[in-house]
């Protein structure tokens, strides 16, 4: 219950000591798994494991750092750059102390747990709060001489890094501190990728058209290793921040000019008519739902023209050829064995002008893809660039 209501951190606590009452119990050990999962956010593994933002981050943390100062940790996690700083400070054999905050009460005291276990409790002390509830006198004996603050997101500010520096520098530094990290950048570009875009768009599938689903397209997407991209212009810089400095970081809204490589328009192929290799007669590819169909190609690029050949809803079994394939009379017997025994074998417009003079009269003719184009994006652009270089018939 806790859980739905949206406080898995006390349904966390509720439930361990539910385990602790009946250790043997699985279902109990479940749910604390799952309130666990729920109350700490799953970055905080791959950012833990991530090793150059740690080597990073322990560079820094050595070249700054000195014996006696009072550095403050702003958004422990699970403690890794306090424990840094800590273990630095108790290297120099100084007076040097970290007080460290957190605002996730779960991860704070797993922090205390860590830091304990590390045997570094004498010089990190970890305060569950957010660093706006801090205060000097109370929980800082003076302001701080360092400040670390890994408070980023991927999308570099989306976890308040801003406010939280403007407060801290305010409030908790001494006018001189420093501040890892210094600075802040981020540089984007625009990319194209089929594989990204079926993460956030929907077309016809199953014969159906499921569009309106797009309003509630993914705004951010994270990228993973291997995802295919296709780099549509060069980076540039989006912003770049001094955080040493600066002060105050208030909104600003910028226009920034890049340069478009590459396509400007994107279109939507999808099968919409069936036409007979032989007779011409038109149907329509829904006619294919539910049907025995063999998709049959000899092109460059298989995958899209069966995945439209799917798309009607027909079951699908694939016979594919290199491109430009030379038809030899076994692989049109092949063909016409497949007509047979299948409800349609459907082929392209290219194989078409291949097989069309050599399909046998009494074997039911292939259907040929005809392919309706949409413009997704851009079709306004593709018909001014072509007026600019073409003329039009009723021009002529
Ligand atoms: C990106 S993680 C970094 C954790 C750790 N410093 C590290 O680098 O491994 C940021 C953590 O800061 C906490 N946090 C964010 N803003 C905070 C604030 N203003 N005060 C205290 N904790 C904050 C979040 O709950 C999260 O656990």
């Amino acid at each position: 219950m806790l859980y739905r209501n949206g406080n898995p951190s006390a349904a966390f606590e509720r439930a361990t000591k539910a385990c602790q009452l009946a250790p043997d119990n699985p279902e109990y050990a479940y749910q604390r798994r799952l309130c666990g999962a729920g109350a700490v956010p799953a970055w905080h593994f791959n950012m833990v494991n991530d090793a150059p933002r740690n080597a990073a981050f322990a560079a820094a943390i050595a070249a700054q750092i000195k014996p006696d100062q009072l550095v403050l940790e702003v958004g422990t996690g699970a403690g890794l750059l306090a424990l840094l700083a800590g273990r630095a400070l108790a290297e120099q054999g100084g007076s040097g102390r970290v007080v460290t905050c957190e605002a996730n009460p779960l991860l704070a005291r797993t922090a205390v747990q860590i830091v304990a276990h590390n045997g570094l409790s004498e010089r990190i002390q970890v305060i569950a709060k957010p660093s706006t509830e801090l205060t000097v006198g109370a929980d800082l004996p003076e302001r701080a001489d360092l400040l670390i603050c890994e408070v980023f997101s991927v999308q570099v500010f989306s976890e308040g890094v801003l406010p939280t520096l403007e407060d801290a520098k305010a409030r908790l530094l001494k006018a001189d501190a420093l501040v890892i990290p210094a600075a802040a950048s981020a540089r984007g570009a625009l990319v194209a990728s089929a594989a990204l875009g079926r993460k956030v768009r929907v077309g016809p599938t199953h014969g159906f058209e499921l569009s309106a689903l797009n309003a509630f397209s993914p705004v951010v997407q994270y990228l993973q290793p291997g995802l295919e991209l296709r780099l549509l212009s060069d980076a540039l810089e989006l912003f770049a921040l001094d955080l040493a400095d600066g002060r105050h970081f208030p909104a600003e809204k910028r226009e920034l000019e890049l340069r478009v490589r590459g396509p400007i328009a994107v279109a939507h192929l999808s099968l919409g008519t069936l036409e007979g290799l032989v007779s011409g007669t038109r149907v329509p590819a829904r006619t294919l739902a539910g049907k025995r169909v063999v998709a049959a190609s000899g092109i460059a690029d298989p995958d899209a023209f069966v995945a439209q050949t799917k798309a009607t809803g027909a079951a699908v079994q694939v016979a594919t050829w290199r491109d430009h394939h030379d038809y030899r009379d076994e692989d049109v017997a092949w063909l016409a064995h497949a007509a047979r025994r299948a409800d349609h074998v459907v082929i392209t417009q290219k194989d078409a002008v291949k097989l069309r003079d050599r399909w046998p009269a009494a074997v039911p003719e292939p259907l040929v893809a005809l392919l309706d184009l949409s413009w997704e994006e851009g079709g306004d652009r593709i018909a001014a660039a072509l007026d600019a270089v073409v003329t039009p018939v009723e021009r002529l």
